[in-house]
């Protein structure tokens, strides 16, 4: 039988490529974007691997257990299920304007977890399933140049971590996909550097990463001995080096 398959924010770049391998590999896809043309274009590139879609706002959260309920139907059940909706926003703005702030807070977060509420009580109950959720190295520690993201994204770490202690004996996989700087529409006018992440690159480290059932991975792999400083280095040295802690 073919995998089935859920993607949130499937318009995502990285959510897109994915998608794309999974297709090839014969699975039946059910694709949950916002953008409708974006969505529109990768329902037909994937073409008879899609098993249904539904363009909608996610932030729109009392409406997110009845889209759940409505892809587990199309389906039948899930096999896969990637997370992939982010918004990284403007920093400066969000210290000025609190809705402003809400909004970073709200589809890096509080969606996230309105999803996850549906999505992994359908898991525990099949026993079975993997789930994936793209998070960021920018929740590994608040930095001034994106500590609104970067709160949400170290808050569903933290929310993950949880579920996966949960579940660690109801055979329910979950991954924390931490990405660090990934060349796509998030980091447009962003400097590129060696660093950066290249879409295709990511997209297969995420496949490999829920097959091989693990719990966390960072994205490129480079970020893990990074992140590992990052995170320990005390603060009184941290606020020296204006690389680590500056806008
Ligand atoms: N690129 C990076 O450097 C980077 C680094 C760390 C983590 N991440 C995370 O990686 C994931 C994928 O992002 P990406 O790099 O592939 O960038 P992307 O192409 O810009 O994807 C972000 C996606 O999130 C969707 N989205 C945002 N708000 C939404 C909402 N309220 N409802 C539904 N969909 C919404 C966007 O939809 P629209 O198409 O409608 O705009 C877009 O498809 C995100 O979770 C992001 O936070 C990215």
């Amino acid at each position: 039988m073919s995998q089935r398959i859920l993607i949130l924010g499937a318009t995502s770049v990285v959510a897109a490529e994915v998608a794309k391998i999974y297709g090839e590999q014969g699975a039946q896809l059910y694709l949950i974007g916002r953008n409708v043309d974006k969505l529109a274009a990768l329902v037909q590139t994937l073409g008879d691997a899609v098993g249904g879609f539904e363009a909608c706002d996610l932030n729109e959260l009392e409406q997110n257990a009845g889209r759940i309920e409505r892809a587990h139907a199309a389906l039948g059940g899930f096999d896969i299920v990637l997370m992939a909706h982010g918004y990284l926003g403007d920093q400066l703005r969000s210290e000025e304007d609190a809705e402003y702030a809400l909004k970073i807070l709200t589809t890096n977060l509080s969606s996230a977890v309105s999803l996850l509420i549906p999505i992994v009580n359908r898991l525990e109950k099949q026993g079975a399933g993997h789930l994936g959720v793209i998070t960021s190295v920018a929740g590994e520690r608040g930095r001034p140049r994106n500590y609104t993201y970067g709160a949400a994204k170290g808050g569903l770490t933290r929310y993950l971590q949880g579920l996966r202690s949960r579940l660690h004996s109801s055979g329910v996989h979950i991954l924390n996909i931490k990405l660090g700087p990934t060349d796509t529409p998030m980091t447009i006018g962003h400097e590129k550097n060696g660093l950066f992440g290249e879409k295709s690159q990511v997209a297969k480290g995420i496949v490999r990463a829920l097959e091989g059932r693990k719990h966390v991975v960072y994205l490129k792999g480079i970020w893990n001995p990074i992140m590992a400083i990052v995170r320990f280095l005390p603060e009184a040295i941290f606020q020296r080096f204006d690389f680590l802690s500056g806008r």
